[in-house]
């Protein structure tokens, strides 16, 4: 199995599971990319962040890579109309031109990689990125203490659990790609918390 088994039906299993809570998550920062001129999503799935995008920015040009065929065409189908770009590619092997966008969205993907594994997509993907870019990413994570921290590890234990079963995701746990973006030169510009630290959105800048 793959995403694009779980594809037709990843919108209403969040809404069940999670409600619009990570839907508020990733729009988190989206009047930080008002300026972009070029955007990048990756791993977009079937398009809950590029419809909200699109409502507010009809006319910027965007590129969703997924390796998914399935998340791309349910992405189509449900996507408002716009300059969009669709590549299916593996993120492992992609090889984006450089500075060619000053805004990419990574929701929800990062952390379906091991460190090995975003110790070459993370470096990569910043070459295709400007000088000023911003990043936006929104990734579940687990609290520093309290039942919150206790609750967070269940959490992540179904969420891989099911992940690992059911789609080609090989990563065991989180791994936080916090160091790669500082060495590409991004800072950290606002973290905004969901669901009671399970839930971060990343507004990061380089600068
Ligand atoms: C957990 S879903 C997240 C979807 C969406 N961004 C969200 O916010 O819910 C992960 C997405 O990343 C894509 N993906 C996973 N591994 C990938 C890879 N190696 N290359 C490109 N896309 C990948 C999947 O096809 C899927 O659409």
């Amino acid at each position: 199995m793959s995403f694009d088994h779980l594809a037709p039906h990843y919108r209403w299993m969040e809404h069940v599971l999670a409600g619009d809570v990570l839907q508020r998550a990733r729009v988190a920062h989206l009047r930080a990319i008002d300026q972009a001129k070029n955007v990048l999503l990756v791993g977009e799935g079937p398009g809950q962040f590029l419809s909200a995008l699109r409502r507010r920015r009809p006319n910027v040009p965007v590129t969703v890579v997924d390796s998914s065929k399935a998340m791309l065409r349910e992405a189509k189908r449900r996507v408002p109309p716009g300059p969009t770009k669709w590549v299916q590619a593996d993120l492992k092997s992609w090889q984006p031109p450089a500075a060619r966008w000053d805004a990419l969205v990574s929701h929800c993907v990062l952390d379906c990689f091991e460190a090995d594994t975003l110790a070459k997509i993370l470096p990569r993907l910043a070459i295709g990125l400007t000088d000023q870019a911003d990043w936006l990413i929104t990734d579940f994570a687990i609290p520093a203490q309290g039942w919150q921290r206790s609750r967070a590890k269940i959490v992540h234990a179904l969420m891989y659990g099911v992940f690992r079963r059911t789609t080609e995701v090989d990563a065991r746990a989180r791994v936080d790609p916090s160091p790669w973006l500082r060495e590409a030169g991004f800072r950290l510009r606002e973290r905004r918390e969901f669901s009671q630290h399970l839930i971060h959105a990343d507004h990061w800048q380089r600068s």
